[in-house]
Order: structure tokens, then C-alpha cells, then sequence
């Protein structure tokens, strides 16, 4: 199917010559062609226009080669298409003018038709199949709709989201009213990513491990299984919880085809809690990317070696750093092309 089938492979668990690579975040800030887009256009117009998402997308892949390219876009077009305005703002982030706090909040939220409101999306996906020529898969993406509540109540990033679980603690059932309009939208749109092109979808759930083990299984990890549930006859499911390998053995009991890990657990007891069948993505510190490239080779080939090659998709931990120098970015990419068993 495509000239590079390394990450479908991994991710049905076919043994392979090497495991496949790509960084979380790797369409984005550390690249001068980015930046270069960037300075022309603001983030939603990038997200908005197909030749651009397209373009930034298959930028990473040109200079480095990775085994997969994730579409240029945002989590944050899933609110925005709820009913919810979400800014950009630049050298601050995401930032929510009105965030859902109330019942009259959350009655305003709508589960929008996604084919409408993010067509956008699926043609900035048509025009990435053509730039990307079959050469390598092309994933597709979502937020973790407890992810996405943290941006919706607290109304920006935040250390903690003390707003976001003061909410779900306080008023439990319009937040479960809430979560399930979030994952609602989500399963619609993720089928029609795939029916437009994606090979695989990955769900981020950056904020989970801010939820204690039995708060995230009722607030994360219920909607996370809806739409791994919904898409498991359409295409392969990855879940990235950060900060949430104490729900990895939980997590490998249902119908995803990845697991996706943070630098925060070792390897080996990742695999121990996800045991052998699944496979796993992760899990290099990004900060190690300011390590020497001669460093960062040995870090990578230690951590193939201990994940295993097979069932195993490297990446960091989350995503590539602006600060990250080009030939380090490279070394990664290399080592892991470069790999013996
Ligand atoms: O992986 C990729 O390269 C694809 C593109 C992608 C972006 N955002 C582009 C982006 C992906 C997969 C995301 C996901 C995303 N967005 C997450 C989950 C992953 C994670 O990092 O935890 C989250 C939490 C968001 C929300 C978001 N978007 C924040 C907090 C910010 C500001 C901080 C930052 O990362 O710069 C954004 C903006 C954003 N999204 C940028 C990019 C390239 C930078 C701003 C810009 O380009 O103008």
C-alpha cells in the first residue's frame, strides 16, 4: 500500500527489520521552513487552509524522513466547532474567552455536524495524501475529551486545571454531559478523518495524569474506550495518556492497537503492565534532544533495546521542544533508521 509500511506493520505487531519512528509535535515550531509559514499566516488560517496544513505537514517528513506523517492541526478545532471560540494566542497559547462553567454553559454546546463545520480538516487531508505520494501512512488525531474539557472550563493551559476538576467534582453530571457531547463529536469526526485518508488515529490525552487513578477512570478513560470502541473497524486506535502509566495494564485490556507512554516509566515495566501483545510507542524525555547527537543515538538504541523491536513504535516521550537543534532532531530519526538488532 505504501512505499513505507513500517508503522501499519508495527501496529498490527509484524515483526519487522527495525521499529518504525516519528516525534509527537513534529510538524511545528523547531523547523525555520515552519517558522516561515508561520510569520505569514496565523495558527487557524494554517489549520483552515488546505495547501497550508499539507504543506506544514509534509515539511518534517522532506527534511527527516520519518516512518509516519501526523496531520497539521489542532485538538482545539473540536471545541471550536462546538459552539466554543477558541483563540491562538502567539507566545501564549490557547486561550477560551467563555469557559463552560454552568448548566446554561454546557446547554450551549452543541454536537455539531462534523462533515460541515470541519470539511476543512478532510480536505486538508485529500491534499496531504497527494503531497505525500504513498509514501509513508498519514495519522490523524484527537484530543481525550477530559483533554479537552481542561481547555474548555479552564479557559487556557494551566498547571494543574484546578477550575477543570473543581467542575467535574462539584457539578459531576454536567460534566458527564459535557464529556459525552466532547466524545460525541469526536467518534463522528474521527471516522470521517479516516474515510478521508487517515490511516491510524491517535488520541492525546495530555491531562490525564493530573486525575487521580479512580478519577480518571470516570472522567478519561470511560470516553477514551467509547471511541476506541466506536473505531475499531475502521482503523488502528493509539492512546497517549501523559503522566498515566498507571493505567497501562487497564488500557491494554481494550480494543486499542497502541499505547502510547511518557518518559516517566522505564521500558521494561511498561511492558510489564501492558504485558507482550500490545504495542507501544514512546517514551524519550524531549528535553533529551538538547543531549549531544552522539548521546542521543545511545539513548535511542538502549531504549529499542529495551523495549524490543517488535510491537514497538519509537517517539518521545511528548512533543519536540521549539528549542530543539535541527541535527539533533536528525540523530534521533538516524539512530533509529541505523538500528541493528
Ligand atoms: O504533531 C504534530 O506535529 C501535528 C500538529 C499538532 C499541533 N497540536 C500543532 C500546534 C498536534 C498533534 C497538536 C495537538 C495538541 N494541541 C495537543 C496534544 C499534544 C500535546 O502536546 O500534549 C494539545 C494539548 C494542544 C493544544 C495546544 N495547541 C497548545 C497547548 C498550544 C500552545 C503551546 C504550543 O504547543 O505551542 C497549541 C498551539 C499549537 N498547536 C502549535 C502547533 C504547531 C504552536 C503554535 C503555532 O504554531 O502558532
Amino acid at each position: 500500500m505504501y512505499k513505507n509500511n513500517l508503522y501499519l506493520r508495527a501496529l498490527k505487531g509484524e515483526t519487522v527489520e527495525r521499529p518504525p519512528v516519528w516525534m509527537m509535535r513534529q510538524a511545528g515550531r523547531y523547523l525555520p521552513e515552519f517558522i516561515k509559514i508561520r510569520e505569514k499566516y496565523d495558527f487557524f488560517t494554517r489549520c483552515r487552509t488546505p495547501e497550508l496544513a499539507s504543506e506544514i505537514t509534509v515539511q518534517p517528513i522532506r527534511r527527516y524522513g520519518m516512518d509516519a506523517a501526523i496531520l497539521f492541526s489542532d485538538i482545539l478545532v473540536i471545541p471550536q466547532a462546538m459552539n466554543i471560540e477558541v483563540e491562538m494566542k502567539p507566545n501564549f497559547g490557547p486561550w477560551l474567552p467563555n469557559p463552560i462553567r454552568t448548566q446554561k454553559d454546557v446547554d450551549n454546546v452543541i454536537v455539531p455536524d462534523v462533515t460541515v463545520e470541519l470539511d476543512y480538516v478532510m480536505q486538508a487531508i485529500k491534499a496531504t495524501k497527494e503531497l505525500l505520494n504513498n509514501e509513508v501512512p498519514l495519522i490523524g488525531f484527537a484530543g481525550s475529551p477530559w483533554t479537552i474539557l481542561c481547555y474548555c472550563v479552564q479557559g487556557q493551559g494551566s498547571k494543574n486545571f484546578d477550575k477543570a476538576k473543581e467542575f467535574c467534582f462539584t457539578q459531576p453530571l454536567l460534566a458527564h454531559t459535557l464529556l459525552q457531547k466532547i466524545t460525541d463529536t469526536t467518534i463522528a469526526y474521527l471516522k470521517e478523518k479516516v474515510k478521508a485518508g487517515v490511516d491510524a488515529v491517535q488520541v492525546f490525552d495530555s491531562w490525564g495524569g493530573m486525575l487521580s487513578p479512580l478519577d480518571y477512570q470516570e472522567f478519561s478513560w470511560k470516553y477514551i474506550n467509547q471511541i476506541t470502541e466506536a473505531l475499531k473497524d475502521d482503523a488502528p486506535v493509539i492512546a497517549f495518556g501523559k503522566g498515566c502509566w498507571f493505567a497501562l495494564e487497564e488500557m491494554s485490556k481494550s480494543n486499542v492497537s497502541a499505547l502510547g507512554v511518557d518518559w516517566t516509566i522505564n521500558p521494561k515495566m511498561a511492558r510489564k503492565f501492558a504485558g507482550d501483545k500490545i504495542t507501544l510507542q514512546g517514551n524519550m524525555d524531549p528535553s533529551r534532544l538538547l543531549s549531544s547527537p552522539f548521546e542521543i543515538k545511545k539513548i535511542v538504541t538502549e531504549m529499542i533495546n529495551n523495549f524490543g523491536k517488535d510491537k514497538y513504535i519509537v517517539n518521545l516521550g511528548h512533543g519536540i521542544l521549539p528549542n530543539i537543534p535541527l541535527d539533533h532532531a536528525k540523530a534521533f530519526i538516524d539512530a533509529v533508521k541505523e538500528y541493528k538488532a
